[in-house]
């Protein structure tokens, strides 16, 4: 891991798994348990979270202990090599249990069921069923047949599933703040990324149930969503009608619709693409209090030649005036971002240029990797991954440094300050302080009040920080 820890969970594939627990009673119980873990993304958690919901409408109950499981489910993630290595170690953790319990279903879902498809039952002879990210529908149809004997499969990716009718499951939630997926699939080629191969083609779901889905959640107490997609700017959604097309509705025109569900929902979203993200959205979250004002643009590289390499199809001036945007119309916007050293030809030169285009933004937070390279991608087709791995790792641990030091220095912006937080329950070090973020996303501790409860927005003074948090106090 080369990551600093901060609270910026909504975007972190590298995460490992959890066991899931689920919150509502299914409708009739079948005897059987499901057990559910996730890896990758946070569209990935989500999508447990709509495959828990399916289930459970088949009569399954959940369990947090795999050991007891009938089925068990483990949502993948092909992102880097070592996402996939982890995924094959849990796994083989699986085998004991299987043994004690022959009529146990092992199914593998997500990216790498995707990725591999049926080679996955040669490799892993556990495994029972592989289903890819768009046939979960399918999924009670492919317990049955593995219980009738067979290893069954389904990787059918399609152009319109986006799940729209099915409403989540919210699993291991803290009862305040959850995500909606907006949209699914990547159209966007960037040499170096699997996604657009596991995840099909880009499709915007339909901002009436996504709408609804926020409605829903704050009317059962949640007071924050996130909207996900893998560009969410890209979103546009229109209606058919008799006679042609509703006029569309863009990710600015969703946000608006979001934000005005009630002044007390917040509302979060991640990816932004740096090529689409525009002016309008820019200004749609300065018109909204509850809009947050934190946006993560990944870079991956601050390098024109080398992002032109990547098929980014944006330049460093290109990123810099979109972030200079930021700053003229948001000026108290807090900005994440993903880097990637090392990609195929990486120059000494060129990776400075990623340091300094750190240090000209002053990220609030960064994810960053050394470059994987993907079976299939147009990167392990056209270029040679040559920046030996020690090249990498070293370049790595300069970004990861800089970027330590830049967290702490914008976190130090905000002591001194007042900042609305919202509970989102207990400190995890101290059963006597709550936790919870600001508008720009970052974790703050502070003591419990009995006057407030979680799910309250609160007004606390930040006092000083640590190198990933702020301590305060509540001031009424
Ligand atoms: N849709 C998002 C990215 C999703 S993948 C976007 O376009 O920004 C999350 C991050 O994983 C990427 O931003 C990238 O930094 C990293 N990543 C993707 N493929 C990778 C690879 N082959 N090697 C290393 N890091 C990779
Ligand atoms: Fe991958 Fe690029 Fe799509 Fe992001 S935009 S998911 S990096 S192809
Ligand atoms: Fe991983 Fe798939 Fe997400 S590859 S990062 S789980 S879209």
């Amino acid at each position: 891991m080369f990551e600093i820890p901060t609270s910026a969970k909504q975007h972190d594939e590298s995460r490992q798994g959890e066991a899931l627990l689920l919150e509502k009673d299914p409708k009739k119980h079948n005897g059987r348990k499901l057990y559910i873990e996730s890896y990758g993304c946070q569209m990935n958690f989500s999508d447990s979270e709509i495959v828990a919901s399916i289930l459970l409408d088949s009569g399954f109950e959940t369990t947090r202990d795999y050991k007891e499981a009938d089925v068990i489910f483990i949502n993948t993630c092909s992102i880097r090599e070592n996402a996939e290595q982890r995924v094959r170690n849990r796994l083989k953790e699986f085998e004991s249990a299987k043994a004690k319990n022959p009529g146990m279903v092992v199914g593998v879902l997500g990216c790498m069921a995707e990725r591999l498809k049926s080679k996955f039952l040669e490799e892993e002879k556990l495994v029972d069923v592989v289903v890819g990210p768009d046939a979960y529908r399918d999924l009670p149809n492919l317990i049955e047949k593995v219980d009738e004997g067979s290893r069954a499969v389904n990787v059918l990716l399609s152009r319109e599933e986006t799940y729209a009718d099915i409403s989540p499951v919210r699993l291991n939630s803290n009862g305040v703040t959850a995500f909606i997926s907006i949209m699914r699939g990547c159209d966007n080629m960037c040499s170096f990324c699997v996604v657009p191969f596991t995840r099909g083609r880009e499709r915007s779901r339909d901002p009436q149930s996504i709408v609804k889905e926020a409605q829903d959640l704050f009317h059962a107490g949640y007071r924050e969503v996130t909207l996900l997609g893998q560009n969410v700017d890209s979103y546009k959604y229109a209606a058919p009608t008799a006679d042609g097309e509703e006029p569309a509705v863009n990710f600015a025109n969703l946000l608006e619709l979001v934000a005005q569900v009630n002044p007390l929902l917040r509302v979060r979203f991640s990816t932004s693409h740096p090529k689409d993200i525009t002016d309008e959205v820019l200004h749609t979250m300065g018109k909204y209090e509850n809009i947050c004002k934190y946006i993560h643009l990944p870079i991956q590289s601050g390098n024109s030649r080398v992002l032109n390499l990547m098929n980014r199809t944006y330049d460093r001036e290109w990123y810099k005036e979109r972030v200079d945007a930021i700053r003229r119309i948001i000026p108290n916007c807090g900005i994440s971002t993903d880097v990637i050293t090392g990609f195929c030809s990486e120059t000494e030169e060129e990776h400075q240029d990623t340091l300094s285009m750190m240090d000209y933004v002053k990220y609030d937070y960064a994810y960053m990797f050394a470059y994987s390279e993907r079976p299939g991608t147009l990167a392990a087709k056209r270029y040679a991954d040559d920046v030996p791995e020690e090249v990498k790792k070293r370049r790595l641990t300069e970004v990861v440094n800089k970027q330590r030091e830049h967290s702490l220095e914008r976190l130090q912006t905000y002591v001194g300050k007042t900042h609305s937080v919202l509970i989102e329950g207990l400190s995890k070090r101290s059963d006597k302080d709550y936790c919870g973020r600001n508008d720009q996303n970052a974790m703050v501790v502070f003591p419990v009040d009995e006057r407030y409860h979680v799910g309250d927005y609160v007004k606390v003074y930040a006092d000083r920080c640590t190198s990933a948090t702020l301590i305060g106090r509540i001031v009424d």
